[in-house]
Order: structure tokens, then C-alpha cells, then sequence
């Protein structure tokens, strides 16, 4: 089941992360890949990660995108080695141990039973199998400056990704997580990535603020206010953010 999903499918949220590669977002695992190997890419999107793996595991590999909201896949992919499947990180589609790799990025922020959903990666990987994780960790985005409005707004923000379910600062427990679900040879490490441009988080943080104003009275007004300090972020000084990518590893 998808859980809010705070981002939603706006354009600005799809433009952004249409732009990533594998090469980027999943370089910490790609020198484990080998032809031949299956790969399941949970919470795919619209998949742009998911096609640079194709290369890598060659004629012989498969690769398989699995996401809730299956609207974002591409049209067609022409490349008989990947595929697309909608389905929940929680029940996936895919047969026990028949996975060599599985990869998220930026899935786990926003669920709300992480340790399900490990739990489910783990049993489609195949003993032996590498589990491979990015996942965003706000408590250690860097933004110069760090006015008082970007707190108060950053704070609505925080409190939209909680109530749809997710945390965000997953990133910060994520690696302890994959060591209780019973992954061995656990690697962690914190990749920062100007992922947008300080005005343009601070238009998106306040789009939502105000899409969540105008949907529901609900925390009206930690919501307004926050959304007043969204404003005047944007209409401030301009800046510098990068946002903290956690990146861990194991094996089952
Ligand atoms: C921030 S997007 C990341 C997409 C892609 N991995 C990327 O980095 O470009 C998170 C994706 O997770 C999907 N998602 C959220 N909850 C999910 C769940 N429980 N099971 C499967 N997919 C889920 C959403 O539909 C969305 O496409």
C-alpha cells in the first residue's frame, strides 16, 4: 500500500528525479554488479535508475523496477533485460531468493515500517545476495544560510513527511536497521548532493505547505506559519543546499 507519499507527482518533484543515473545514485554498488545478474530496483519511479543498470548486467541479467504508483513508468522501455511491475516494497511481485542485488533510492524516508520493508527486500534476495540503499537524512542537509524562516519552514516540511507516513531523517537509523533485519557486512556512508538549488527547495517547500493548507485544517496553525516563513525564504537572499545521502550496504 502507498502511505501518503509527501512528494507527490507534481512536476517539479518528477522533473527532479528524472535527472538521476545509476551512475550517480548507485555508483557505491555498481562495481558489485556482474553480467548476468538480477536486479530489483523497490520504489523505481519512473525507472531512470533502473535503466543504467541494464547495461551492467548485460543480454544475459534482468532487471526489475517494482513501484506503488505505476503512473510514472515509462511509456516503453524497447530493452527486452528490464521491466516494470507495480507493487508494494511490503508484498512484492518477485519469487524468494531469486534476486542478486536489490536497490532502493529514496524510498525508505518515506515509509512508515522500514523494518517490514527490509524484511521483504531480504527474503527476494538470494543467499549471498547484496541489499544497496540511498536514502536522504535531512537532520544533516547543509543550507547556507540557515535563516530562522528556512528552520520554521523546514520544519512545516518535516511535519508533511511524517503525517504521509514517512521519516525525515531515515537516513540517520537506516544502517542499524538493516543489521537488526539480519544483514551481515553492513557498510554506511554519508554522500551530499546539490540536489536542487536553495530557491527552488524553498518554492517546493512552500508549494506543499500551501497544498496542505488548502487540503486540510489539520495543524492549520503550525502549518501557516510555517508556511509564512517558506515565503519569506524564498522571497530572501539566495543560498547553497545539499542534501545528505545515506548510503548502506549489506549482505544476506
Ligand atoms: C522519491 S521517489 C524515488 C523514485 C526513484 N527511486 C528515484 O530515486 O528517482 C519514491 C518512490 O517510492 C514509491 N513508493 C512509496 N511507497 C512505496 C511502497 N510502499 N512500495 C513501493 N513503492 C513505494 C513512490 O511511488 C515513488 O515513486
Amino acid at each position: 500500500m502507498l502511505e501518503g507519499y509527501a512528494p507527490g507527482f507534481a512536476d517539479d518533484a518528477l522533473s527532479m528525479m528524472s535527472a538521476r543515473t545509476a551512475s550517480d545514485r548507485a555508483g557505491f554498488v555498481l562495481r558489485t554488479l556482474k553480467p548476468g545478474m538480477r536486479v530489483l530496483d523497490a520504489g523505481c519511479g519512473q525507472g531512470t535508475i533502473t535503466r543504467g543498470f541494464v547495461p551492467v548486467v548485460g543480454p544475459l541479467g534482468r532487471v526489475l523496477g517494482v513501484d506503488a504508483e505505476p503512473r510514472q513508468f515509462p511509456a516503453e522501455t524497447s530493452v527486452s533485460t528490464v521491466d516494470f511491475v507495480a507493487g508494494s516494497v511490503y508484498e512484492l511481485p518477485v519469487r524468494s531468493e531469486s534476486i542478486d542485488l536489490v536497490y532502493a533510492h529514496a524510498l525508505f524516508e518515506h515509509l512508515s515500517r522500514p523494518a517490514d520493508a527490509l524484511l521483504e527486500l531480504r527474503r527476494v534476495l538470494r543467499p549471498g545476495g547484496v541489499l544497496a540503499l540511498s536514502t536522504s537524512d535531512w537532520s544533516r542537509a547543509r543550507l547556507q544560510p540557515r535563516t530562522v524562516n528556512v528552520v520554521a519552514a523546514l520544519r512545516g516540511h518535516y511535519l508533511l513527511r511524517r503525517r504521509a507516513g514517512g521519516d525525515p531523517f531515515a537516513g540517520k537509523h537506516l544502517a542499524g536497521l538493516v543489521e537488526q533485519a539480519g544483514f551481515r557486512e553492513v557498510r554506511s556512508h554519508a554522500r551530499f548532493r546539490s540536489d536542487m538549488a536553495y530557491r527552488d527547495l524553498a518554492r517546493y517547500v512552500e508549494s506543499r505547505l500551501d497544498a496542505a493548507l488548502s487540503a486540510s485544517s489539520v495543524d492549520r496553525d503550525q502549518l501557516a506559519s510555517a508556511a509564512r516563513s517558506a515565503w519569506a525564504w524564498v522571497n530572501g537572499g539566495d543560498g547553497s543546499f545539499q542534501q545528505c545521502w545515506v548510503e548502506v550496504s549489506g549482505v544476506k
